[in-house]
């Protein structure tokens, strides 16, 4: 089979899983829902079963936002100083930066009464041609709303069930 057949085969099955999970169950198999990256899928396939991601996309969460923010960053500069990055951490400081770029960005939305989903998931390469954001790599999305719309968003924990001092 050509490799262009396969890819429009992966490029289906992508576009509607429940379409293919219908042809699965038709089929007599059986399927069990995996979170992508976390489950031992060989292991489930071995013990014949197909394996489904019932995790792993952003698009509810991104049509419905009512704006869109990318934070980017340039590759290999870092508000830690101008020298290049030398450090054994230096690998990462990119990223450090934009998390905190992207931390200052949703305490300052919800200032505004403006809620934030920070989106780690989507297709970084794309977000970048399409934003022509030329010398720059997204790291992540931030999504925003208004949550007085939304009444029913998850809960949150109390402060005092995630932080501690020691
Ligand atoms: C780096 C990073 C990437 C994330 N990526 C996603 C994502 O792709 N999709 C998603 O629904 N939540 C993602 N989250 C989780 C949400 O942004 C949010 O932190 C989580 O829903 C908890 O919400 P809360 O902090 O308001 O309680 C990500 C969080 C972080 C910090």
């Amino acid at each position: 089979m050509s490799i262009e057949v396969l890819l429009n085969e992966f490029k289906e099955a992508a576009a509607s899983p429940a379409k293919l999970l219908k042809e699965y169950k038709a089929a007599g198999k059986k399927v069990v829902g995996v979170l992508p990256y976390y489950a031992p899928e060989e292991l489930v396939y071995a013990a014949g079963i197909v394996p489904m991601g019932i995790w792993g996309s952003n698009t509810k969460t991104i049509n419905r936002a009512a704006a869109l923010a990318v934070i980017a960053y340039v590759p290999g500069l870092s508000g830690q100083g101008d020298a290049p990055l030398t450090e054994s951490q230096a690998a990462g400081w990119e990223m450090f930066d934009a998390g905190i770029a992207a931390q200052t960005f949703c305490l300052a939305a919800r200032d505004l009464g403006i809620g934030t989903c920070i989106l780690g998931i989507f297709d970084a390469g794309a977000a970048g041609r399409l934003l022509e954001l030329e010398g720059l790599r997204p790291a992540c999305l931030i999504a925003m709303g208004y949550p007085e719309q939304w009444k029913n968003g998850p809960g949150r924990k109390e402060t005092e069930e995630l932080l501690s001092f020691r």
